[in-house]
């Protein structure tokens, strides 16, 4: 049989290979709510520009209602030989209303029904990011709040560097998921032109009024170029590149918390919630949630490159290799979701161990610069004298194989004479954080304001 789309010029029917590369159905019925609403909107329009009869457009719009309980249902049958939701839904609609079903195709293609539907969805998924990224930056900070005043290691090259809180190292994740969700929203800003009516590439000779369906399907503006509206889906790269962007983010930590409950860190402890067993090792507890936060980056960053070598090479304006970019994008954004669910869920639970952060932080002689700043500060020694000094006095304790705040007076009197006993006010690890109070620094007070500041501005939202 013929297809009953465009049978009209055809003479047979596709072959099978032909069938099964050219559907879509069964990744894009997807965007049934948002392909009928795209049809409402847009029959309602033909109906005020007289462009369809009034009664025509009410059995469609009931058809379209009818059809959404359907697929709601799971009472709807979806057919590969339709090839994908557009004409699926179309094919029902004639079904259920006979001949009138024709006439909700006027001025319009599927070229811009999917850019449409497709916009839709992406927007509303940037909406879902927007509220899940909230969730985990309340989460964080909260837990910030609570860890402002435990101290652990601060690390450059995986080394001990100095002494930071746990509420600082967690507050810097809020800055990070705070600027993911800020390009979630410009993203969401720049994509919101709607591309319903610009037709196959042409635009349409039919007096349609696109503000009105813009504005029925809550988009600020129709798109201003046909062309671009049918060919574009930097929408869509946009949002699946913030993903990545947020998804790079969610690995370093979910990296971090993998570090921090092994057993030679033992930092943190995860929820039995969010964590797994061996089944042949008893003893195991393993971060599995954050081993798969940090693998579903890979995922996300390989939906991006699939989307831009996609489009890269394709001539204006729609091309079926377009129809591929659904699979990926879906795959993209909803690994996001579950990453962030995830994420959030251990942060919400998770627990530190402050005795041993608090030990850690001692080790590596991570009080060094302090020692530093106090030989400038008190001696007024040049910073590159104190350095030198300083490291000198490392490589004592070093040699001894005692911590810097344990060295004797005497021996470090032996580097320098002007060093007196008020040098060990700086040498333990809660004087060093406490003393870091410059704007963005570690200090416990720093911390905690910054943690009620963001969650009074979270609150408000
Ligand atoms: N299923 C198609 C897609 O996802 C719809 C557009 C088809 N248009 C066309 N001219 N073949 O891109």
């Amino acid at each position: 049989m013929s297809n009953r789309m465009w049978g009209g010029r055809f003479a047979e029917g596709p072959d099978a290979i032909m069938e099964e590369i050219n559907a879509s159905i069964d990744y894009d019925r997807k965007l049934y709510r948002q392909d009928i609403a795209g049809s409402k909107a847009h029959v309602r329009m033909l109906a005020e520009g007289n462009i369809v009869s009034k009664d025509d457009a009410d059995k469609i719009a009931e058809g379209l209602d009818a059809i959404l309980l359907e697929i709601e249902k799971g009472e709807f049958a979806f057919s590969r030989a339709l090839e994908d939701i557009h004409m699926n839904v179309e094919a029902r609609l004639s079904d259920l209303i006979g001949p009138a079903a024709g006439r909700l195709h006027t001025a319009r293609s599927r070229n811009d029904q999917v850019a449409t539907d497709f916009r839709i969805w992406v927007r509303d998924t940037l909406d879902t990011f927007d509220e899940q990224l909230t969730d985990l930056l309340t989460a964080l900070a909260t837990r910030a709040e609570e860890y402002s005043g435990t101290v652990m290691p601060g690390f450059t090259h995986l080394q001990t560097a100095q002494p930071v809180t746990f509420g600082h190292h967690l507050m810097a994740y809020v800055e990070m998921f705070a600027r993911d969700r800020s390009r979630m929203r410009d993203a969401r800003k720049r994509m919101n032109e709607c591309p319903l009516g610009s037709a196959a590439l042409a635009g349409t000779s039919f007096p349609i009024d696109r503000e009105m369906t813009a504005k029925a399907l809550g988009f600020d503006r129709p798109t201003a170029n046909s062309l671009d509206a049918v060919s574009d889906r930097d929408f869509v790269i946009e949002a699946v590149s913030n993903a990545s962007i947020a998804a790079m983010h969610l690995s370093r930590l979910a990296e971090e918390i993998v570090i921090w409950c092994s057993a030679q860190f033992a930092f943190i402890r995860l929820s039995d919630k969010f964590s797994t067993g061996s089944s042949i090792m008893p003893q195991k507890k393993n971060p599995d949630a954050a081993e798969l936060v940090r693998a579903k980056s890979g995922r996300i960053y390989g939906g991006l490159t699939g989307l831009l070598v996609m489009m890269k090479g394709l001539p204006l304006a729609y091309s079926k290799d377009m129809q591929e970019d659904k699979e990926q994008a879906f795959d993209a954004l909803s690994s996001l979701s579950l990453a962030l669910a995830a994420m959030t869920g251990m942060v919400r639970d998770l627990e530190a161990n402050e005795k041993a952060m608090k030990k850690a932080a001692g080790s590596g002689y991570s009080t060094a610069t302090d020692l530093a700043d106090w030989l400038v500060r008190v001696v007024g020694m040049p910073f590159r004298e104190a350095h030198h000094v300083t490291g000198r006095i490392v490589a004592t304790a070093a040699e001894k194989g005692i911590d810097l705040h344990r060295i004797s007076l005497a021996d470090m009197q032996a580097v320098d004479g002007r060093i007196t006993n008020d040098v060990y006010s700086v040498l333990s690890v809660d004087k060093s954080v406490r003393s870091r109070t410059s704007y963005g620094g570690t200090s416990p007070v720093n911390v905690r304001k910054q943690a009620r500041r963001w969650l009074k501005a979270l609150a408000r939202e």
